[in-house]
């Protein structure tokens, strides 16, 4: 989804040049998160206007149009204090073109120029108050209204500050934004704000700051003259600022970040920053802590792979460890969540648990429903966020509801999140990103440490989802006598993980020998139940998602009622066939292909030759216990769709019409 990176350095000299190579890389470190247009934002030469370039399509369009636009122009000259903003635009309001792209502007002269994430609901109201004051708008976008209104208020109220007339406009305005803002008439100043969408504030000094939170300013309108006072000043002189919407644009400059709480308002003047809030309530804190990032830069970069998509996929032996790592004692036969330990009590008073996410997340759910349902004995309700939340569906105070998210910012699973919460439910958040919105929204939960993950599809995120939430279900039966075999069995078998997973990573080669097979083709059905069912959900996503061709994902027991119709000797169809509860009917099933003249890949446990005598083509996965097996079977699933993707000349990592982070509804 969109994305947001400005950048102000104050006494620190840059030439404009500099800054457009930065505001370039942290565009590039934004892509994964899909978008479809770009723009960028800074002062021309003579400090006295704003020039921006935006283009239709990739970051690296952009970067030959600024080369472009700026050749012969002198822009290696240092500058002390300046501010630029950039922007990737994911289209909702409005194609994606250059007039819509963002930075959006205020009139002709650039007096204010904006980039924005998310959705302004009210626009149309505000644009027609606008609109009648003798704004003329240029664009299709939500967006522009945001800009237009700041000038407004900048006419009517001479006295105010930047940020104040900022802080003006967010009341007025109603939906989901992140925004910063940039402005001629205050030169060196950089105002930003968000509410339902993320955005963080990175820092660098050359020293390590003195503070380690910035305070929180309550209070109304103060006039621009009298203003000095709420700026708190940092001791070191010389300072940089990133805004960014997520971690992975700012890390390579800095480690030290604060991420923004809905509302806030962060200002920059006089190299100093500022958050400031209208209200205060009661629990609201004195302050904002500046937080130490433990990402590495090494983490965002592909290293010797061609996609972060393959390395995120060859990273699963370590990814499944590091979200076991000190919380399960092998030796002890032990677990311990540290972040929900204290509410497991009340988690097992509860009335049902509910597991709400949509894609990936979502599947995470429907493949750990099963065992959660034997371990825990409690009633398992697994929903897609937005239909949860059409629904109106009834939540009780007794309720425990997980939300499980990758991002933790996707805008259904926290509306639904809300939704909840304000019904009294305990909410538990399933999250790989700390400082997320759901993180921060939930009474308690698990950061599943899959490390971040930049591939639109997703795929480690999906198995330590898995993991945390069969960790959550061993920990809730701890103390079942009669469950201490099966906990056993299941305890033994996640110690095996990481070497099962790395022989069937070994699988590369003869899975990219059936793509060639496949990639041609127009559909492909995958077939399976009981724990693979998820599988198939999942490969059927990851094939859309990656692909463009059309899959399915076929709860086997139901190939009969439907799905055998589309069954002769030229549909591709996978089945997942293991040696589990539902083996005899996943057999009949595929002799149901098979005698349709169906030719099916089949996924089969290691020397199972019975099984596979049904097929020439064939995958062999190591032996696992029946509730871990969707992590093994999911991987063949995540390198087909991978190859396919590769053969069919897509874009692996960011493919078309999707985001990582869909932070709209
Ligand atoms: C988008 C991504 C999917 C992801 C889903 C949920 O659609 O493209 O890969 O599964 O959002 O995202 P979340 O961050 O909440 O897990």
């Amino acid at each position: 989804m969109c994305g947001i990176f400005a950048y102000l350095n104050y006494l620190t000299p840059k030439s404009r040049q500099e800054v457009l190579d930065l505001l370039v890389t942290g565009l590039k470190r934004l892509e994964y998160r899909g978008y479809d247009s770009t723009g960028v934002a800074i002062d021309s030469p003579d400090n006295k206007n704003i020039v921006m370039v935006k283009r239709t399509g990739k970051v690296k369009v952009l970067e030959d149009a600024i080369q472009e636009h700026f050749s012969g122009v002198e822009y290696s000259e240092p500058v002390l204090t300046h501010i630029g903003i950039a922007h990737t635009r994911w289209a909702t309001h409005g194609v994606p073109c250059e007039r819509n792209s963002h930075p959006q502007r205020s009139d002709e002269t650039n007096g204010f120029v904006v980039v924005h994430n998310g959705i302004i609901t009210n626009y149309n109201d505000v644009k027609t108050f606008l609109s009648k004051r003798g704004y003329e708008f240029e664009s299709d976008t939500d967006t522009e209204v945001f800009a237009k209104l700041v000038h407004h208020l900048w006419k009517t109220h001479p006295t105010y500050s930047f940020r104040e007339l900022v802080e003006q406009a967010i009341q007025q305005l109603e939906g989901a934004f992140a925004v910063a803002v940039k402005s001629k008439y205050f030169p060196g100043e950089c105002v930003a704000s968000r509410r339902s969408s993320p955005l963080l504030v990175g820092i660098k000094t050359k020293t390590r700051l003195a503070t380690d939170h910035i305070p929180i300013l309550y209070g109304k309108v103060i006039p621009r003259s009298d203003s000095t006072s709420e700026f708190m000043p940092m001791e070191e002189k010389e300072v940089e600022y990133f805004f960014a919407s997520d971690a992975s644009a700012v890390i390579e400059h800095t480690n030290r970040v604060i991420y923004l709480e809905d509302d806030d308002v962060a200002a920059v003047r006089d190299g100093t920053l500022s958050i400031h809030r209208l209200k205060k309530s009661l629990d609201d804190p004195h302050a904002r802590e500046i937080t130490t990032l433990k990402m590495e830069i090494q983490q965002i970069m592909k290293g010797n792979y061609d996609y972060f998509m393959q390395k995120e996929i060859f990273e699963q032996p370590e990814s499944v460890v590091n979200t076991m790592r000190g919380r399960v004692r092998f030796d002890g036969n032990s677990i311990v969540l540290g972040g929900i330990k204290d509410y497991i009590p009340e988690i097992k008073r509860c009335r049902r648990l509910m597991l709400i996410g949509c894609g990936t997340s979502y599947h995470s759910a429907v493949a750990t429903r099963q065992l959660l349902e034997e371990l825990t004995e409690l009633p398992v309700i697994v929903e897609l966020a937005s239909d949860f939340l059409d629904r109106n569906t009834p939540i009780f105070r007794d309720d425990v509801c997980f939300f499980i998210s990758q991002s933790g910012e996707t805008a259904d699973t926290l509306m639904a999140l809300r939704y909840c919460k304000q019904r009294g439910a305990l909410i538990v958040g399933i999250t790989n990103t700390v400082g997320s919105s759901i993180c921060r929204e939930s009474h308690c939960g698990v950061h599943i440490n899959a490390g971040p993950e930049i591939g639109v599809a997703s795929t480690k995120a999906y198995t330590s989802q898995f993991i945390s939430l069969v960790m959550f279900a061993l920990v809730m039966s701890e103390d079942r006598l009669s469950l201490q075999q099966r906990r056993l069995e299941i305890m033994q078998a996640l110690s095996k993980l990481a070497d099962q997973i790395r022989a069937v990573l070994k699988l590369d080669s003869k899975v990219k020998e059936l793509a060639r097979d496949l990639y041609q083709h127009k559909s492909l059905l995958i077939m399976g139940r009981g724990y693979n069912f998820a599988t198939c959900l999942e490969g059927a996503l990851k094939v859309k998602e990656l692909t463009y061709m059309h899959s399915e994902g076929i709860m086997a027991g139901e190939l009969k009622h439907g799905p055998l119709a589309l069954v002769d000797d030229s549909m591709p169809v996978l089945m997942i066939v293991l040696r589990d509860p539902v083996y005899v009917k996943c057999m009949n099933a595929l002799q149901q292909v098979t005698s349709r003249k169906g030719c099916p890949i089949i996924i089969c446990e290691e020397g199972d030759e019975e099984t596979k005598a049904f097929s020439s083509r064939h995958l062999e996965i190591p032996r696992t216990v029946d509730c871990l097996q969707g992590i093994l079977t999911v991987i063949p699933m995540q390198l087909l769709s991978y190859h396919i993707a590769v053969l069919r000349g897509c874009d692996v990592d960011c493919p078309r019409n999707l985001a990582k982070s869909v932070t709209v509804e």
